[in-house]
């Protein structure tokens, strides 16, 4: 017991890591929480510093999921179910980063991540549903949203998926729809950002 509560603290000091923010100077960026979104994430940092600073941003969050789920298992042993729990410590460290004032990001990135190496089939079918809704809509945060969804409902209905993996998809599916509260709100305005609009800008 106490091997998984130092796993899930690492996991969660792992998450507080925040890409954009740790990443920002190197890319002569300012915080992206003070403008775009105001959110410290990869969508905001593309948004804001540019793709180079973006695509490190994604990088270094996914990578930080991965990490989290993969070498915390493979340092402390933990079990599967460790595993998930550890996976969702680094989600929540970069939604509230210990080190940055608990402001961070929405948690995608770092999903990914985990998803990646626990749930790799469940990934797929949210990626499916991420880029097929990104391209049709062109909105990064109903992707995400809608994405989740998939996940959660293909682990749900898959026979395989032990009760850990149902139980840490629906805590992050509620996750996600709470971190993304302001991109619903602003889809419902009509005010949301369209991603084509940054992808494609000169800079
Ligand atoms: O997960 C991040 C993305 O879904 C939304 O980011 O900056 O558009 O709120 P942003």
């Amino acid at each position: 017991t106490l091997l998984i509560v130092f796993a899930l603290v690492a996991a969660y000091l792992i998450g507080s890591l925040s890409g954009s923010l740790l990443l920002a100077p190197l890319f002569g960026s300012a915080d992206p929480r003070r403008s775009g979104s105001g959110n410290a994430g990869a969508t905001n940092a593309l948004r804001t510093g540019g793709r180079g600073y973006g695509a490190a941003v994604l990088a270094f969050d996914l990578l930080k999921g991965v990490v989290a789920a993969l070498l915390v298992q493979a340092i402390f042993g933990v079990s599967q179910a460790a595993a998930f729990g550890c996976g969702a410590m680094a989600v929540i460290g970069h939604v509230y980063p210990v080190f940055f004032g608990f402001r961070g990001g929405k948690g995608a990135a770092t999903l990914i991540g985990v998803l990646l190496v626990l749930l790799p089939a469940a990934l797929l079918v949210g990626l499916v549903v991420w880029i097929g809704t990104l391209v049709t809509t062109g909105f990064v945060g109903l992707a995400t949203i809608l994405g989740m969804l998939a996940v959660a409902l293909t682990c749900v209905v898959a026979p395989a998926a032990t009760a850990a993996a149902k139980l840490f998809v629906i805590a992050m599916t509620v996750l996600i729809v709470y971190t993304h509260r302001e991109n619903i709100k602003r889809l419902r305005a009509g005010t949301e950002n369209r991603f084509e609009r940054v992808m494609w800008r000169r800079r």
